[in-house]
């Protein structure tokens, strides 16, 4: 009897110190201040850092997005591949879903700034450790890999669907 109640007594220990357990993460993690709360630090947008802002995307053109896949595979191929793996970057399939098409062309046009004050280039820095450098792409040029990779990314979503 007298075990019987000690086994009962322990596991009803156990139960508290896990429950205690689960409400220390969860309160924890509410404490956590959303970005947006941070003191001090301007509002993300979200487009990014650089001449670029509020860009509007028209139905895809597939002349832009086939000159833009020639630049790529030029000037950003050695870095980066347009599936979901990584090489020394990103794999930059599905960037056009994550990212706003500023955000991108600033990055294209920008990236050393980029990854010095804009909050999310900052954390793939962080992740990638290495700086990607500006590739000599023209306006124009950023425009035709940005029609690119939507054209992947338009793909991508026909292949997931088959
Ligand atoms: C020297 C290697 C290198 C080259 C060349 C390079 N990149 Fe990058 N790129 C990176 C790295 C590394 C990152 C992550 C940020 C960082 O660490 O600087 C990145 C990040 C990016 C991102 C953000 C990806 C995401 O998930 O949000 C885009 C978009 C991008 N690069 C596009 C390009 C394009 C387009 C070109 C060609 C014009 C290019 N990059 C050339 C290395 C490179």
């Amino acid at each position: 009897m007298k075990s019987k109640i000690l086994t009962l007594a322990t596991v009803a220990a156990l139960f508290f110190i896990s429950s205690c357990g689960n409400n220390e993460k969860k309160t924890e993690e509410s404490t956590e201040a959303p970005q947006s709360m941070v003191q001090d630090a301007p509002k993300d947008d979200g487009q990014g850092i650089g001449k670029f802002k509020n860009i509007s995307l028209a139905a895809l053109d597939k002349k832009l997005a086939a000159q833009g896949k020639v630049v790529f595979e030029a000037k950003c191929s050695a870095c980066h591949k347009a599936t979901d793996k990584k090489v020394v970057g990103p794999g930059l399939l599905g960037v056009t879903e994550r990212r706003q098409p500023a955000w991108i062309l600033n990055m294209m046009t920008n990236p050393v700034e980029m990854t010095q004050k804009d909050p999310t280039a900052k954390d793939l820095l962080a992740e990638h450790l290495t700086q990607m450098t500006f590739q000599d792409v023209r306006d124009d040029q950023a425009k035709q890999i940005l029609e690119y990779l939507r054209e992947n990314d338009n793909e991508g979503k026909e292949e997931a669907k088959k």
